[in-house]
């Protein structure tokens, strides 16, 4: 765990779908139309409500982000953001990701959100490298951390040990 003004940040090896946050993030696609992996787990544990308020959205951009409730789930929202796909690294895959989490934390702070759980966006089916991927996800978050007093507390829900492992390497090195 690392404390960094007011906020608390952590990583955890949980079922994002269990937290409850303000806001949990999801790793879903441009059609914000539900899907697998994490996106599955969410629309499966909020219900059909979740895909009733995606619909008139139109989709979201890669890189970008959107809110809706949380419905049956225990977070109040979910913000729906759209990793890149993992092409060789060249096409701005980095940048995109960031983005991700950029956006996700502009979008939370707009619906006054103070708790906040991110999986492990573009490293399931989208296929990032892990390492990098963590990397860019904890160094975005506490760069944005200074224009988002409010935040208390970012948790980073893992799928297992051995990507549990890779944010704890980012906190002992802070
Ligand atoms: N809680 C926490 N982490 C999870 C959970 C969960 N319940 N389920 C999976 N993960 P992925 P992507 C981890 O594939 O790569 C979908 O079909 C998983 O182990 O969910 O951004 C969307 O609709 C991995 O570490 O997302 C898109 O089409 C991480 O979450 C596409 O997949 C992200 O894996 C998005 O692919």
């Amino acid at each position: 765990m690392l404390t960094l003004g007011e906020c608390r940040i952590e990583a955890r090896v949980v079922d994002i779908t269990t937290l409850a946050v303000d806001a949990i993030v999801n790793a879903a696609n441009t059609s914000l139309l539900g899907g697998g992996g994490v996106d599955g787990a969410i629309h499966r544990a909020a219900g059909p409500g979740l895909l009733r308020e995606c619909e008139p959205l139109h989709g979201c951009p890669t890189g970008d982000a959107k809110l809706t409730a949380g419905y049956r789930l225990p977070a109040k929202h979910v913000i729906h953001t759209v990793g890149p796909v993992w092409n060789g690294g060249a096409r701005d895959e980095a940048f995109l990701l960031a983005s991700c989490y950029r956006r996700s934390l502009e979008v939370a702070r707009e619906a006054n959100v103070r708790s906040i759980a991110f999986p492990a966006i573009s490293c399931g089916v989208y296929q990032f490298p892990p390492d990098e991927a963590v990397s860019i996800a904890f160094a975005t978050v506490i760069d944005t951390l200074p224009a988002y007093p409010a935040l208390e507390r970012v948790i980073f829900a893992c799928f297992d040990e051995a990507m549990l492992a890779r944010y704890e390497r980012e906190l002992r090195a802070r």
